[in-house]
């Protein structure tokens, strides 16, 4: 029955190639050059480095209009500048609600909505004192204010124009340093900790309003924020040094990470191909976080 079925559908379809049938099936417009954020508003925090620079990039090349939200009043407009018209920058400090709220009211009075927001600003905080016997809390009150306070500020105001329209995609970024300990100083490991739980209370409610929560948790990447810490390690290293040293931390043998495979992540949680996926941590570490090795001794320590 099944059978007859799917051969009359492919009969009917017979005007194109069994590829054009499959792809039909199955939701994918085949050659379409169509961009997988066509016609969407997408606001970005952090947007002027690194992994959101890339990230605007890649959603402009999907069709997409980004508002760059960053603290960064230099490289900021410059960045939105090298992007082209479909990029704006505002100055934005995710630890001040405020000013959250304005960037969000922006997106909308600029485009009328806001299809996106890419909570991704974020700070690593200072790698000493490494004890947590030492550890300044007003450090990591500061440390929390930017990377949790902010991402909740982010969900808050993104939240408040997306459940009027019944549709949106909220991203955060988290990090492997959310998913084992030890791989950062404690406030930045406890502000990325709290990204996946954020992101599960507020995808709880947001799913009764037609929103989507994820967030996606990157491997190191030879960005400024981690090129600068490394190089408080290493003194005397050249950056290229540096991003050799951190291009080579990676489990998954033949490549590394790169801005570009967090950027494609987010791209697929941010587009409706994910449209039934939230309250999700995508982890981008080729395998880091799957395994830790058991420290056996060598067969000639023990006998
Ligand atoms: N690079 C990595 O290895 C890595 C790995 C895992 C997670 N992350 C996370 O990715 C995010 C982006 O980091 P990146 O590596 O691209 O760093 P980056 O330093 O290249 O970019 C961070 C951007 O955030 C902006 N920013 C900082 N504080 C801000 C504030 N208060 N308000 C608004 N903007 C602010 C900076 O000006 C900068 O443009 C961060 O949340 C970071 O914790 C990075």
């Amino acid at each position: 029955m099944f059978r007859l079925f799917a051969r009359r559908h492919f009969l009917i379809d017979l005007k194109g190639t069994p590829e054009n049938f499959f792809l039909k099936r199955v939701g994918f417009a085949s050659t379409s050059s169509v961009g997988r954020l066509e016609g969407k508003v997408a606001l970005i925090t952090g947007g002027a480095s690194g992994l959101g620079k890339a990230t605007a990039h890649k959603f402009i090349q999907q069709g997409a209009k980004v508002v760059i939200a960053d603290i960064d009043a230099e490289r900021g407009p410059q960045v939105a500048e090298e992007l082209g018209q479909k990029a704006h920058y505002v100055r934005c400090d995710v630890a001040v609600e405020s000013q959250v709220a304005e960037a969000v009211d922006l997106a909308m009075a600029r485009h009328g909505k806001l299809d996106i927001m890419y909570n991704n600003a974020g700070i690593p905080g200072r790698s000493v004192p490494p004890s947590i016997a030492d550890l300044e809390l007003e450090e990591f009150d500061r440390v929390m204010r930017v990377n949790v306070r902010g991402a909740m500020a982010g969900i808050k105001h993104a939240a408040r124009v997306m459940i009027p329209k019944k549709s949106g995609s909220i991203v955060c970024t988290a990090s492997i340093s959310g998913v084992m300990g030890g791989l950062g100083p404690h406030p930045y490991t406890v502000s990325k900790f709290a990204i996946p739980g954020i992101v599960k209370s507020a995808a709880s409610e947001l799913c009764r309003h037609g929103v989507r929560v994820n967030c996606v948790s990157p491997f190191v990447i030879a960005t400024p924020l981690v090129i600068d810490q490394f190089a408080a390690f290493y003194p005397s290293a050249k950056r290229e040094q540096i991003t050799q040293v951190i291009n080579g931390l990676g489990e998954l043998k033949g490549t590394k990470c790169e801005e570009i495979d967090v950027a494609g992540a987010v791209l697929y949680l941010a587009s409706d191909e994910a449209k039934y996926v939230t309250g999700h941590n995508l982890v981008v570490d080729g395998g880091f976080t799957c395994f830790k090795n058991l420290g056996f001794p060598i067969p000639d320590q023990v006998v």
